[in-house]
């Protein structure tokens, strides 16, 4: 039998992620691509998150991690970062019923500080509404910073009063946002850049990395496969040597 990996246009998924991480990139360049605001791309993006989830729970994935709008995010226009705000608040309004009549378990990574009164209960209420629901998280990283994450983590352990040689990797994990969800296994990036900008860096030590130059609100089914595609030949070691 060959050994001969498939080539990269034949579509073979053996593995799927646990725990998928998505950087929905591109939807300002998308709806400069069109002669559109780039709200407009946002809408389009969020648009898009319906059909990736059910391809997800479709393929098997149990958690995906939706990189939404980072702490660095609120340096731009801020017409753009009202229009973000607005969109999430719409969101949950429109689709919470949805979502959880299909199983989702809506979790929230990121700072509470600095998101309006009104949109923190929204979101507080879709955590509790949805928090029985088992057929897959979807954790919606919003006013996330990986190092903002990692500070407030650090913070939590000192007002706690956890001396330093209880101070394990496994406790500094439970303090993360994250906390009790397990690391990321792929992290899939649209919108062509290769780099993390500051998402999930304490989790994604050992994830798969996989981008692609489709902006965000074009990224489909077929592409989605591609990624697992491509994740399924990945060989994790974890700094290991692997018996063959
Ligand atoms: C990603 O799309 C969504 C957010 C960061 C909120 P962008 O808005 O970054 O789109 P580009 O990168 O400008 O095309
Ligand atoms: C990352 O995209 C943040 C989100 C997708 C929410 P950005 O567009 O903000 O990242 P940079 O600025 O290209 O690094
Ligand atoms: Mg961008």
């Amino acid at each position: 039998m060959s050994t001969q990996r498939q080539p990269d246009s034949t579509l073979e998924i053996t593995a799927t992620p646990y725990h998928l991480g998505i950087i929905m990139d591109g939807n300002g360049r998308w709806a400069q691509a069109r002669g559109l605001p780039r709200l407009a791309g946002h809408q389009a993006g969020v648009d898009n998150i319906r059909r990736i989830l059910e391809h997800c729970v479709h393929r098997g994935v149990r958690v995906l991690t939706i990189y939404a709008f980072s702490t660095e995010n609120w340096q731009r226009p801020p017409e753009e970062v009202s229009g973000l705000m607005r969109l999430l608040g719409l969101t949950i309004q429109r689709q919470l019923n949805e979502l959880n009549n299909n199983g989702v378990k809506i979790l929230h990574s990121g700072r509470m500080e600095g998101i309006h009164h009104h949109l923190q209960k929204q979101i507080l209420n879709a955590l509790e509404v949805t928090k029985h629901n088992d057929r897959i998280i979807l954790n919606v990283a919003f006013n996330y910073g990986g190092r903002a994450e990692i500070l407030d983590a650090v913070r939590h352990i000192i007002q706690d009063g956890i001396a330093p040689e209880q101070l394990s990797e496994e406790l500094f994990t439970n303090y993360l946002y994250t906390g009790g969800l397990p690391d990321p296994d792929l992290i899939v990036r649209t919108g062509g850049e290769w780099r993390l900008s500051n998402f999930l860096i304490w989790q994604a030590a050992y994830a798969e990395y996989y981008t692609t130059p489709t902006y965000w609100p074009d990224f489909d089914e077929q592409e989605l496969d591609k990624a697992f595609a491509e994740y399924s030949q990945r060989e994790r070691r974890f700094g290991r040597v692997l018996q063959k």
